[in-house]
Order: C-alpha cells, then structure tokens, then sequence
C-alpha cells in the first residue's frame, strides 16, 4: 500500500467520512469528500518535500472540511461558513485524532477567523486548502460555462432528446 493510503485509508473507509461526496455545493460546485482529498493529496507531497509529518498533514487535510451544517448563521460577509473549522475539529476529536491533527483542523480557516497556525503542518493544511480551494474554482467555473454551452446549443431539451441524466 502506498504511503499516502496507508495514512488515510481508515478514515475513507468510514461511513460517515464518505457522506461527504453528497455534498456537491462545496466552493460553487465541488463534491466536499472531492475536495478533501485533494487537499489531503496537496498537504501530504507539501510534507514530504517540507520535511514535516506527511501523516498528521494528510488526516488534518482529509477531515479538515467534515462537517454538514450549512447554516446561515455560519456565514460572514464573503459567505463563508467560519463556525466548520470547530466542527470538523470536534468531529476527529472525538474520532480519537491525535492533538497535531485537531489543531491543524481547527486554525485552516485563520484570517476569516482568529487563531493563527501555529504548528509546521498547520501551516501546510492551511496552504493545501488555499491552493486546493482556487482548482475547486476553476473546476467549478469549468463546469458552469460547459452548462451553459450545452444548453445554448442543445436546448432546455436535450436531457428528454437524449435521455441523458
Ligand atoms: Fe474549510
Ligand atoms: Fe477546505
């Protein structure tokens, strides 16, 4: 098994971390478990190649976003829900995640919200979620103009034309 699975296969294998790919409204139009592995992926090579600890950077950057409340009191003013970095930090806490993980979880959201990181693989979950957060944009941008292409092309039809889901 390769280093990076090694890492973070348990966690993907629960139930309850897989309920994330539901969520398809994470950064416009990203599947939430999508981007989560991503950013584990980004954090893990960050790591390595920063000589941190590559399995604290990926399971912080796996569980970073697990939360599923979505409330508007949640929101600040760029519409950013700045209450899920404690949720997702009490959720692997009481996973039993080690403390290096549930701070590096909890500080991701710094500059929307107080608390610096503090901590090399802190700083690595915080970069890989930035970095990770701009694909999920364009991705996501992608998506949207290839919508819009289709239907100017084909229609509000073409689903019922050609069955397609
Ligand atoms: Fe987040
Ligand atoms: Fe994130």
């Amino acid at each position: 098994m390769k280093k990076f699975d090694s890492y973070t296969d348990d966690l993907l294998r629960r139930p309850e971390i897989q309920r994330l790919a539901r969520r398809r409204d994470h950064h416009f139009r990203q599947n939430r478990l999508e981007h989560s592995l991503a950013t584990a992926r980004v954090a893990f090579w960050m790591a390595r190649f920063l000589r941190a600890d590559a399995r604290i950077c990926a399971r912080a950057a796996l569980l970073h976003d697990w939360f599923f409340e979505d409330r508007a009191e949640h929101h600040n003013r760029f519409g950013a829900n700045v209450r899920h970095s404690i949720i997702a930090a009490a959720n692997a806490e009481g996973l039993g995640e080690v403390g290096a993980v549930v701070e590096a979880i909890r500080t991701h959201m710094w500059i929307y919200v107080r608390g610096k990181p503090r901590t090399r693989e802190a700083w690595i979950v915080w970069m890989a979620d930035n970095i990770t957060w701009l694909t999920d944009g364009f991705k996501s941008f992608g998506k949207y103009l290839r919508r819009k292409a289709r239907l100017f092309i084909y229609g509000q039809s073409w689903r019922e034309v050609t069955h397609a889901s």
